[in-house]
C-alpha cells in the first residue's frame, strides 16, 4: 500500500529516561556473541548491529547498501530484546518503508541510530519502521556427541579395587601407565595376541589427544609378530618362559600370570583380584649415566629455574631429572602430564610424595626409593602407603534414586524424573493424579517450537490434596507431573468425593481450553453452528459438551465406532449432523468454513499455521490456541473461566472423560499409550495413592538428583566476568540462586555484562562485583567478607584463569606465579578462610583443563597450577568439606579460545557446547569423585557421520534423532526450515547425492523425495 503522505505512517518515540550506571554500549562482538549463545550465527554484512545500548532502547546499525541484510539487522535487534532461546519471526504487524527518507539518512551517515519502544513493540531505523514482530522459538540443531566423561583418580600399582571388571580395569590402567613411559615415541604400536577382548576397551578408553598415531594389531600367535611392539597384551596365562619371549618383541607386556620371579622382568603395575593378577611387566632398565634431583614445592617457584637448567643439561638419552614434590597439594603430575610432550623432557622423572606418615627425604641411595628408582618409571606417586599413578577411569553412570519430591522433565535429551527444589515452599498441592496432555506430546516430540536446549516441566492439569486437606483439581503452566504443585490462584478447582481422583483428573483441561477457545478467543454465540473433527477427543467431546449447553447447532466428523460414542454422549445430536470420516476431510473443512467464520486448532504443531492461507480469501479467523495464552490472560477473564467452568462441573456439564490410568514408574508405557489413543482416551499418570505422604518406599518416585541453589545464601563466582564465569553464573541463578558476587581484577567492562547485571537487578536479584585480590589471604577474607553481608556463603565456584604459555626451556619462576594467582593461590586462600567463615558452604568448586590429566605442550605452568587445585580439591573431600574440581576440554561458544580465536589443533577433541557443560556440571555436582573431567572427542563425530544416511543427516539438521518418527509426507518446511538451514541442505544434497536443488524448492522437498535420492 502506497499511503499519500507516507511520514505519517510512522510512529511517535517516547524517550525514557535511561537507567544505565555503567555507561558502557554493547559493543558489535559482544551483540553476535550472545545471538550466537542463543544458537545464531550471523556472519559478513548480515552483522549490522553495530553497538546497542544497555537498556535496550537504541542501536547503531550498518547500511552496507543491502536493503535484506539492514531489515534483518533491525529484526536481530529487536529479537535480542523480546525474544529468548533461538526464536524465528513470524509474524509483522506492519512495516513502513520511505525509501527517499531512508537513502537521505545514510547518505549522510552509514550508521544509522535505531531507536525501539517496548511499549509500542516497534523500531525505526532511518527511513524503516518494523512493527509488533511475533517469535516462534524454533528447534536448535542437536549436537550428537556426548562427551567423554572420566575421573581422575590415584591407583595403587598393587592395585587391589574390588568393584571394577579385573581385565577391563587393568588392562586400561596398564595401557595409560605404557603411554606415560613411552613419552617421546607419539606412534605407539599395540598388539593383541590370541582374542580381541582388549582392542575394543582400550579404542574407547585411551585418550588420544597426544599420541600422534596410535596402532592396534591382533595377532593367533607371537610368532606372527613382526615388527617391535611398545606393548604386547596376551589373552592366556603366561608362564615365565613364554614372558621372557613376549618381552623380546615389546617393551612391556601385559598377562594374566600367577609367578612372577624372575630377574629379567620388573612389574610395574599389578591388579589382583579372586580370579588372578593382571600384570604389566618390562624389561629391567640400566641405571642412569647421571641424573639431577630437584625439590619443587607450590609456594616458591625458584626450583622452576633449575628444572629449565636441567632440562637444557640432559638432552642427551641416559641421564636423568629427579623432580621430588612433598607438598600433600602439589601440581607436578600436571606439570609432568603436559612437559613430557616437550622435546627434552624426556629424562625427566617425577616423585610425588603424598604422606601423613613421616618418610625420609628423596635419596638415589635410599632403601626405600631405590627399588622404586630402579623402575624407572616416569611417575612414581607414594600416597596411602604405596606406590601408584593417577589415572583417568570411567566414571559410573548416573543412576536415579527413589525420592519423595520429584518431577518429569524433558531435558535435551530425554524425559526423566528429576529432585525437585527443595527450596520451593509454596508447592501446596499433594497431587494424586495428574495427565499427559498434547501439549507435552508436542514438547516431547520436539514439535512444540521451544528450543530444544530448554528444560520443560511436564504436565499441565492435575488433581489433588491441598495443604487444608481438600480435593482439588487444577491447571497450570506446566510441571502437574509432580509430586507436589504450587496450584494456580484462579484455576483450581475444589471437587467432592463423587469423583474420583482419576475422574477429576480429566475435567480441568479440556474444559478450560474449551471454554477459552469457544467463548473467550472466537466469541462463539448460541446461534453459531459448529463443526468438531476427530470427535472423541477430549478436548472435542469438552467443546462440544460446552457448544451444545450455549445452544450451538454442533456437527461432528466421526467414524463407525466414534459415531456409537458420540451418540452416548450427547444423545441430542441429530444423526444426519454427524458426517462420516475420510482422510481429506480435514482439508476440505478449511473451505466449508463460512465467510467470516472461525478456524480453531487447539494446541497444534506450530507449522499448521501455514496452510492458514486458503481462510484468508474468506475473511476467516484462524485461532491457533495454545495453553500459554490462557495463563497470559487478565485476571477479569481468569475470573470468568474460573467461575464458569465451576457452575459446569456444578451442573454436571463438564463430566469425566474417558480415561487410562499408568503407573508413575512407567512413563514410557504411558507415552506409548498416548500416542496410538491419546486421542480417544486421556492418558492419566497415577503419582499417589489415597493416602497422602509416601509412607512406603515403593511409593517414592525413582528420578535423578539435581543441582538447586538456596535463594537465602550467597554465592561467589572467581572469574565471574569471564566467558564460562558469567554462564556459570546464569546457570546458578536458573537453578534458584539469588545473591552472587562476581570476583574478578577488573570490574565491569562489557556492555553485555552490564546489561545482564542491570536486567538481574531488575528483577529483584544481587548480583554484585567485587575485586577482591583472592591470590592473597587477606583479599580471600574480604571477598567472603562481602558476600558473608548478603547471606551465608553456599558455594565457592572459581572460572579465573591466566594463561602464560610457555615451553619449559623458556618458562620462568614468575611465569608460574602469574598462573598459579588465580588458580592454586587463590584455591588455598579460598579454603583456609572459608573452612573458618563459611560453615553452610554447600560448594567449593575449582575448574580445570583436561591439560592437567592428559598434557598440553607448552602449558606446563597451567597444567601445574591446575593439578594443585585437583590435589587441594581431594585433600578437602578426604576431610569431609565439599570438593570437585572439573576438568574441561575446550570450550565452544565462550572463554579464552573463542575470545582469542585460538585453534586447538593438537588436540583430537571438539569444543563442547555450553549447554552441554551445564548438563555434566549438574551430574558432577550430584557425584562423589573430587576430580572429573569431560572433553568430546572428534573421532568420534567422524566415524557416526560416515555411517548416517542422507536422510538422517537432514533430519539431524532439525533435532530429529529418529528418522522413523516422520511421516514420509512431511515437507522441510513443515519441519521448520529456514533459510540458513536451506543452504546447508543445499549442500549436503550437492554432496551426497549429486542433486542441485533450489533452495525455494528444497522447503517442498518432503521425506520420501529425499530417500529416493539416496537410492
Ligand atoms: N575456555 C576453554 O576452552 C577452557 C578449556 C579448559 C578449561 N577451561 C577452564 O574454564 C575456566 C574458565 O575459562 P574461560 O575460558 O572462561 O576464561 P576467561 O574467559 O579468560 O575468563 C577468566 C576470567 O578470570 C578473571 N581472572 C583472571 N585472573 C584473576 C584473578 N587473579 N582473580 C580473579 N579473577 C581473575 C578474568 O578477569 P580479569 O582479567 O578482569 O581478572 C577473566 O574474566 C577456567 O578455569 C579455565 O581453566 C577453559
Amino acid at each position: 500500500m502506497v499511503p499519500e503522505d507516507i511520514e505519517k505512517e510512522f510512529l511517535e518515540y517516547s524517550s525514557l529516561p535511561k537507567t544505565n550506571q555503567y555507561k558502557l554500549k554493547i559493543s558489535r562482538d559482544e551483540f553476535y556473541n550472545s545471538m550466537r549463545l542463543r544458537g545464531f550465527d550471523y556472519s559478513g554484512i548480515f552483522m549490522g548491529v553495530q553497538q546497542c545500548d544497555i537498556d535496550g532502547r537504541t542501536a547503531s546499525l550498518k547500511w552496507n547498501n543491502n536493503w535484506i541484510a539492514f531489515m534483518d539487522s533491525m529484526v536481530q535487534y529487536i529479537l535480542s530484546i523480546e525474544a529468548t532461546g533461538h526464536s524465528l519471526p513470524t509474524i509483522f504487524d506492519k512495516i513502513v518503508i520511505n525509501p527517499l527518507e531512508h537513502l537521505k539518512s545514510v547518505n549522510s551517515n552509514s550508521n544509522v541510530t535505531l531507536n525501539y519502544d517496548k511499549d509500542l513493540n516497534a523500531a525505526k531505523c532511518g527511513g524503516i519502521e518494523i512493527r509488533n514482530i511475533y517469535v516462534t522459538n524454533v528447534r536448535r540443531r542437536a549436537t550428537d556427541i556426548p562427551p567423554t566423561l572420566r575421573k581422575y583418580t590415584f591407583v595403587p600399582n598393587n592395585d587391589t579395587q574390588k568393584e571394577v571388571d579385573p581385565f577391563y580395569h587393568s588392562v586400561d590402567v596398564a595401557t595409560q601407565i605404557v603411554i606415560d613411559n613411552c613419552m617421546q615415541d607419539l606412534n605407539l604400536g599395540i598388539v593383541e595376541i590370541g582374542s580381541d577382548n582388549a582392542i575394543p576397551i582400550l579404542k574407547s578408553n585411551i585418550d588420544r589427544e597426544n599420541l600422534k598415531k596410535i596402532t592396534f594389531s591382533q595377532v593367533d600367535t607371537i610368532d606372527k609378530i613382526s615388527t617391535d611392539y611398545n606393548l604386547i597384551i596376551a589373552s592366556d596365562e603366561l608362564s615365565l618362559k613364554n614372558i621372557e619371549a613376549y618381552m623380546k618383541r615389546a617393551e612391556f607386556v601385559f598377562a594374566k600370570v600367577q609367578n612372577i620371579e624372575s630377574k629379567e622382568v620388573d612389574v610395574i603395575y599389578q591388579h589382583t583380584s579372586k580370579s588372578g593378577s593382571y600384570i604389566l611387566m618390562r624389561r629391567p632398565k640400566e641405571a642412569p649415566e647421571n641424573s639431577t634431583i630437584i625439590v619443587a614445592n607450590n609456594n616458591n617457584y625458584n626450583w622452576v629455574r633449575d628444572l629449565k637448567l636441567a632440562v637444557k643439561k640432559h638432552k642427551a638419552p641416559g641421564s636423568r631429572i629427579y623432580l621430588i614434590n612433598e607438598d600433600f597439594n602439589s601440581g607436578i603430575i600436571g606439570l609432568f602430564n603436559s612437559i613430557r610432550l616437550e622435546q627434552y623432557c624426556s629424562n625427566l622423572r617425577v616423585f610425588l610424595l603424598r604422606s601423613y606418615d613421616k618418610i625420609e627425604p628423596f635419596s638415589l641411595k635410599s632403601d626405600f626409593y631405590l627399588p622404586q628408582i630402579r623402575k624407572d618409571l616416569t611417575v612414581n606417586i607414594y600416597q596411602d602407603g604405596c606406590w601408584g599413578t593417577y589415572r583417568r577411569l570411567p566414571l559410573e553412570t548416573f543412576q536415579p534414586t527413589l525420592m519423595s519430591d520429584a518431577c518429569l522433565i524433558k531435558d535435551n535429551k530425554e524425559i526423566k524424573w528429576v529432585q525437585k527444589s527443595p527450596y520451593q515452599k509454596q508447592n501446596n498441592i499433594f497431587v494424586h493424579c495428574a495427565s499427559i496432555s498434547k501439549w507435552d506430546s508436542l514438547v516431547i516430540n520436539e514439535k512444540a517450537g521451544l528450543d530444544v536446549e530448554n528444560t520443560v516441566l511436564l504436565g499441565l492439569e492435575f488433581s489433588g490434596v491441598d495443604n487444608n486437606g481438600n480435593n482439588v483439581m487444577g491447571i497450570v503452566p506446566g510441571g502437574a507431573l509432580s509430586t507436589k504443585v504450587e496450584a494456580h490462584p484462579k484455576l483450581t478447582w475444589n471437587f467432592s468425593n463423587k469423583l474420583s481422583f482419576e475422574e477429576a483428573t480429566t475435567i480441568p483441561l479440556a474444559y478450560t481450553l474449551s471454554y477459552y477457545s469457544l467463548f473467550i478467543q472466537t466469541y462463539l454465540s448460541p446461534n453459531d453452528s459448529i463443526l468438531v473433527h476427530n470427535c472423541t477427543s477430549d478436548l472435542s467431546v469438552a467443546a462440544t459438551a460446552l457448544a451444545l449447553n450455549r445452544g450451538c447447532k454442533v456437527f461432528a466428523v466421526a467414524d463407525s465406532s466414534q459415531r456409537n460414542v458420540l451418540k452416548l454422549m450427547f444423545p441430542t445430536i441429530d444423526d444426519s449432523n454427524i458426517i462420516s470420516h475420510f482422510k481429506e476431510l480435514l482439508k476440505l473443512s478449511k473451505k466449508c468454513v463460512s465467510k467470516n467464520g472461525r478456524f480453531i486448532e487447539v494446541a497444534n504443531s506450530i507449522m499448521d499455521f501455514l496452510v492458514a492461507d486458503d481462510l484468508m480469501e474468506k475473511n476467516c479467523s484462524f485461532h491457533n490456541i495454545s495453553i500459554a495464552e490462557l495463563f497470559e490472560e487478565n485476571e477479569d477473564t481468569l475470573d470468568m473461566i474460573a467461575t464458569d467452568i465451576e457452575k459446569y462441573i456444578k451442573d454436571g456439564v463438564a463430566v469425566p472423560l474417558r480415561y487410562s490410568v499408568f503407573d508413575k514408574d512407567n512413563i514410557e508405557t504411558a507415552l506409548k499409550h498416548f500416542e496410538e489413543k491419546g486421542h480417544t482416551t486421556k492418558c492419566l499418570i497415577k503419582i499417589r495413592e489415597n493416602g497422602r505422604f509416601f509412607t512406603k518406599p515403593d511409593k517414592r518416585v525413582l528420578a535423578y538428583k539435581r543441582t538447586y541453589l538456596d535463594p537465602n545464601k550467597s554465592y561467589i563466582v572467581i572469574g565471574g566476568l569471564g566467558g564460562f564465569g558469567f554462564q556459570l553464573t546464569k546457570w546458578l541463578i536458573e537453578r534458584g540462586a539469588t545473591k552472587l558476587v562476581l570476583n574478578s581484577r577488573n570490574d565491569v567492562r562489557s556492555g553485555y555484562h552490564a546489561s545482564c547485571l542491570q536486567k538481574w537487578n531488575n528483577q529483584g536479584l544481587i548480583v554484585l562485583t567485587n575485586t577482591s585480590d583472592t591470590s592473597t589471604l587477606e583479599g580471600a577474607e574480604s571477598l567472603i567478607n562481602f558476600a558473608s553481608n548478603l547471606g551465608p556463603v553456599g558455594g565457592v565456584f572459581n572460572t579465573a584463569l591466566q594463561a602464560q604459555d610457555e615451553f619449559m626451556t623458556d618458562v620462568t619462576p614468575d611465569d608460574f606465579v602469574a598462573v598459579a594467582a588465580s588458580k592454586i593461590f587463590s584455591a588455598q586462600n579460598m579454603d583456609i578462610i572459608s573452612r573458618k567463615f563459611c560453615k553452610q558452604l554447600d560448594y567449593f568448586i575449582m575448574f580445570s583443563s583436561i591439560a592437567s590429566s592428559i598434557g598440553n605442550p607448552i602449558q606446563g605452568n597451567y597444567a601445574f597450577v591446575n593439578s594443585a587445585v585437583e590435589r587441594l580439591c581431594e585433600t578437602r573431600k578426604a576431610e569431609g568439606l565439599p570438593a570437585l574440581t572439573i576438568e574441561w576440554g575446550p570450550l565452544a561458544d565462550v572463554g579464552i579460545l573463542v575470545r582469542m580465536k585460538l585453534s586447538v589443533q593438537y588436540l583430537e577433541t571438539q569444543r563442547q557446547k555450553l549447554s552441554s557443560c551445564m548438563e555434566v556440571l549438574d551430574h558432577f555436582i550430584q557425584q562423589s569423585e573430587p576430580v572429573v573431567s569431560s572433553c568430546v572427542y572428534a573421532t568420534k563425530d567422524e566415524e557416526v557421520s560416515e555411517k548416517k544416511t542422507l536422510v538422517e543427516k537432514i533430519a539431524n539438521l532439525f533435532g530429529i534423532r529418529d528418522v522413523d518418527e516422520i511421516e514420509d509426507s512431511k515437507t522441510l518446511l513443515e519441519l521448520g526450515m529456514d533459510s540458513l538451514l536451506g543452504f546447508e541442505i543445499k549442500h549436503i544434497l550437492s554432496q551426497e547425492s549429486g542433486v542441485e536443488v533450489n533452495v525455494n524448492d528444497i522447503r517442498n522437498l518432503t521425506i520420501e523425495n529425499i530417500k529416493s535420492m539416496s537410492t
